[in-house]
């Protein structure tokens, strides 16, 4: 399959490059911010057993097949997920046109990804100017009040983070008064531009690779700091083990709307479909599968690189720095600053993130140092996951209407950005941002999976997916898992889905019927998902023209 030259130069310049840029693919906020709210809020270390259920039966064997399935259609020519399902069904349009859901999940992501971005950006640059500093705007210890009230004192970094995002009034961030972070959106639109305009190699892989070791650095120092701080407050319950023993241990106290307090069990835990339900959204969102990134990153990959390997070393990446480093970073130093009275904060990782660890960072020796570290670590592991929501889009506007890469790098990032400043208009509670990251980063991402493994299992088939996952792997992946592809996890997804629909389809349509910016944030996503749609049908119908064309001259 020929058809543009620009589409066959764009190959990642090393194995390490591919390895890195799918490490920094999934390593981001969902890592560092997501996943500390998920544990907490969804039974502690009793979530961690449906998580590492989801690793071993979803996310392994289908970031496996993923890769496999990318890089089969890298090499017939294809990049965007609908070129990859076209060249995997042996040409079929329909299934060509199923990729479009692959493309349009990572890339309605992007659209609230790049606002979250802007809001490292700016806590960065304030912690570095001196703006942040501890104690800095409004929050004071009191000396009469007890140690370890102060989470109680600190209205100052609630106060900022919401006057910062706009969310008392829609509209605030296109006032010149308070429109920072909308800038800071811009500028982040403008860097995740710039290196998809620069295409994989030049642009995302040469900054990826820039990036990972200051991650790492920054992970690390952080960590360091965490674990070195002892009881800070010298109170009981305050030390490091207490604050790791308040996010992992697997039963825990709740209190119930009475106000009782209750204790509540694994087993307890385990038989709530909702915590299986967080369980499988976080690792699809975080190892980024089935979400067409991956797909897209392989289709890069050299003909005989190998993909086994490479998929294992960016799953292992990524758990690493999900369990290691996002699990000790935020909710540990959070429990040993303020107690569990903060605790109530913990399940929203917004609050997290930009509220209670600012308090943290008040609270700590050079806790400007330490936040600037923080929110610099957050914002280039941000902008290594938002560049591949939407490459997955520019190899499909490249592949369908046959534009440059540079053309469709810029009609991309425009209607990319369309969609962001829709959702910086409507901030009030942050209601757009909240509706964009449920259906796309919760809902969607099951129906994509099941869409790709039915086209890996039942289309591409078994044979093929076998001899792929075998072409240049260094290493043996085992046999059966491509059996647990097609019968462990495809079922399993089917049940979260049911499950999923049955508990909460209906409160999701009461709450869309309820709320204008619900429904205007629909019809966005549904008019991009359509256009999205009308593209890959049309790419459908353009390759097989060429494909003709090739075939008569021959
Ligand atoms: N895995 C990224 C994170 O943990 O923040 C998010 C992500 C990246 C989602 C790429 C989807 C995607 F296509």
């Amino acid at each position: 399959m020929t058809t543009t030259d620009a589409r066959k130069k764009d190959r990642w310049g090393s194995q390490l490059g591919v390895i890195l840029a799918v490490s920094g693919s999934a390593v981001g906020l969902g890592n560092f911010l997501r996943f500390p709210g998920q544990v907490v809020g969804n039974g502690g270390g009793a979530f961690m057993i449906p998580y590492v259920v989801s690793l071993l039966v979803v996310a392994i064997p289908l970031a496996t097949a993923e890769w496999a399935l990318g890089r089969s259609g890298g090499r017939h020519g294809y990049h965007s997920p609908a070129g990859v399902y076209y060249s995997a069904s042996n040409r079929s349009a329909f299934w060509g046109a199923m990729g479009s859901f692959a493309t349009v999940a990572p890339f309605i992501i992007g659209m609230y990804y790049v606002f979250i971005e802007a809001w490292c950006l700016v806590y960065a640059a304030q912690y570095l100017g001196g703006a942040l500093a501890p104690l800095g705007i409004g929050f004071s210890v009191a000396p009469s009040s007890p140690p370890g009230l102060f989470f109680d004192d600190a209205q100052g970094y609630e106060n900022f983070f919401g006057s910062l995002v706009g969310i008392g009034k829609n509209g605030a961030l296109f006032s010149l008064k308070t429109s920072t972070a909308l800038f800071a959106t811009l500028a982040c639109a403008g860097i995740n531009f710039l290196l998809v305009y620069r295409g994989v190699s030049r642009g995302i892989e040469r900054f990826c690779k820039a990036a990972a070791p200051l991650i790492l650095l920054c992970s690390i120092a952080v960590i360091i700091r965490v674990i070195t701080l002892g009881n800070p407050t010298g109170l009981p319950g305050r030390s490091f083990l207490d604050g790791l023993g308040f996010m992992w241990n697997p039963t825990r106290e709740v209190a119930t709307a009475s106000g009782e307090v209750v204790r509540v069990g694994v087993c307890e835990t385990l038989a709530n479909p909702d915590v299986w339900l967080a369980a499988t959204s976080q690792i699809f969102f975080s190892v980024s599968i089935c979400l067409g990134a991956v797909c897209t990153y392989a289709s890069y990959v050299k003909p005989r690189g190998d993909v086994a390997l490479s998929s294992l070393a960016a799953t292992a990446t990524n758990e690493f720095c999900e369990v290691g480093f996002g699990g000790l970073m935020s909710i540990p130093p959070a429990i040993m600053f303020l107690g569990a009275r903060a605790s109530g904060s913990f399940a929203s990782s917004f609050a997290l993130g930009f509220v209670v660890l600012p308090n943290v960072f008040g609270l700590m020796p050079f806790g400007q140092f330490w936040g600037f570290l923080f929110f610099f670590l957050l914002l280039l592991a941000a902008v290594t996951s938002s560049v591949s929501m939407i490459q997955p889009m520019v190899a499909l506007l490249q592949e369908s209407r046959g534009w440059t890469r540079e053309r469709s790098a810029s009609v991309a990032a425009t209607v990319n950005l369309v969609g962001t400043l829709v959702i910086c208009w409507y901030t009030l509670k942050l209601g757009a941002l909240d509706v964009f990251d449920f259906w796309v980063a919760n809902f969607l991402p099951l129906v994509t999976a099941i869409i790709q493994t039915v086209v890996v299992c039942f289309v591409w088939g078994e044979p093929a997916l076998r001899s792929e996952i075998a072409r240049g792997s260094r290493i043996k992946p085992p046999l059966f898992l491509v059996t647990v592809v097609k019968y462990v996890s495809f079922p399993y997804m089917i049940l979260v889905v049911l499950f999923w629909s049955c508990r909460n389809m209906g409160t999701r349509i009461h709450e869309i019927a309820n709320s204008p910016v619900a429904q205007i944030s629909l019809v966005f996503m549904s008019i991009v998902g359509i256009a999205t749609l009308a593209l890959a049908t049309g790419a459908a119908k353009r390759w097989r023209r060429i494909a003709d064309a090739d075939a008569t001259e021959r």
